[in-house]
């Protein structure tokens, strides 16, 4: 895909990743080492979040995507999926004026049809809001499914096929992506994963191709700002060469 290159390096010389996103999983052992309820976990989690936007906005990264609820969470206990609903509730009630004043531009990815009425009117609302800002760009994937989000970019080129809208060597790299969820984001550079399991479980399979990776053994809730920035500062250290020699990969950079 012609959308896979090098980053350029800042002014400090630092490559900054352009697009990071993160499995924020760990929440509920952090609580039962606390001697707590599952629950206590996702609440404490939230601040991580705050944390984690703060230091991306900040840091000039440009788009930011947390998996805060896979299409396989549904099969936990109807209780906890109850309180995550409405903990997503609360922090959109809460937090997206926040994130407007910060000129961050907010969405939702995933399949949202699942979702209670409320839910779905707060989320349009809240996308509404921020839709013009041009700052950091936040994404939660919720109800989200690596597999479901090629299997709807799929379905899209089909029916347009069907329409005769595109035909059929119109499908390509490039216009499969478009109709992957983040088409219209940076590449994904960056993937990391807290609470020490080295898995993907079905997030962005697609956009993972050729991110960085990076697993750490912080539970959610204990991650913050300066573990953010430790892994950025790793990122920094990570040699991509996109399928060249290491030499040519090198030589890139210093152009
Ligand atoms: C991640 O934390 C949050 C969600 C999946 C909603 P977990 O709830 O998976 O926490 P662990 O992995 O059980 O510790
Ligand atoms: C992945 O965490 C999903 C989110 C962080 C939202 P899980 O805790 O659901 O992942 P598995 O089931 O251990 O792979
Ligand atoms: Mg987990």
């Amino acid at each position: 895909m012609n959308n896979i290159k090098p980053l350029a390096k800042q002014a400090n010389n630092k490559s900054i990743p352009q697009h990071i996103a993160i499995i924020m999983d760990g929440n509920g052992r952090w609580a039962q080492l606390q001697g707590k309820g599952r629950v206590a976990g996702h609440k404490a989690g939230v601040e991580s979040v705050r944390a984690v936007v703060a230091s991306a906005r900040k840091s000039n990264v440009k788009a930011l995507t947390l998996f805060a609820f896979s299409s396989e969470n549904w099969q936990r206990p109807a209780k906890e999926v109850g309180v995550l609903m409405d903990l997503f509730m609360y922090v959109l009630t809460k937090e997206v004026k926040r994130l407007h004043k910060h000129n961050i531009r907010f969405q939702v990815i995933g399949d949202l049809s699942r979702f209670s009425d409320d839910l779905q009117k707060k989320i349009a609302k809240s996308e509404q809001l921020t839709i013009n800002n041009t700052g950091l760009v936040l994404s939660i994937a919720a109800n989200y499914g690596g597999r479901w989000d090629i299997a709807q970019a799929a379905k899209k080129l089909a029916s347009d096929v069907n329409q005769g809208i595109i035909s059929l060597d119109d499908i390509n790299e490039d216009s499969f992506n478009e109709q992957t969820s983040l088409a219209d984001l940076p590449t994904l550079d960056l993937l990391i994963r807290t609470g020490g399991d080295c898995r993907i479980s079905n997030f962005l399979l697609w956009q993972v191709a050729y991110a960085e990776l990076f697993f750490t053994d912080t539970l959610w809730p204990d991650f913050n700002e300066k573990k953010f920035q430790e892994v950025i500062n790793c990122f920094d250290q990570r040699e991509r060469r996109f399928g060249k020699t290491g030499e040519q990969a090198r030589k890139e950079q210093i152009l």
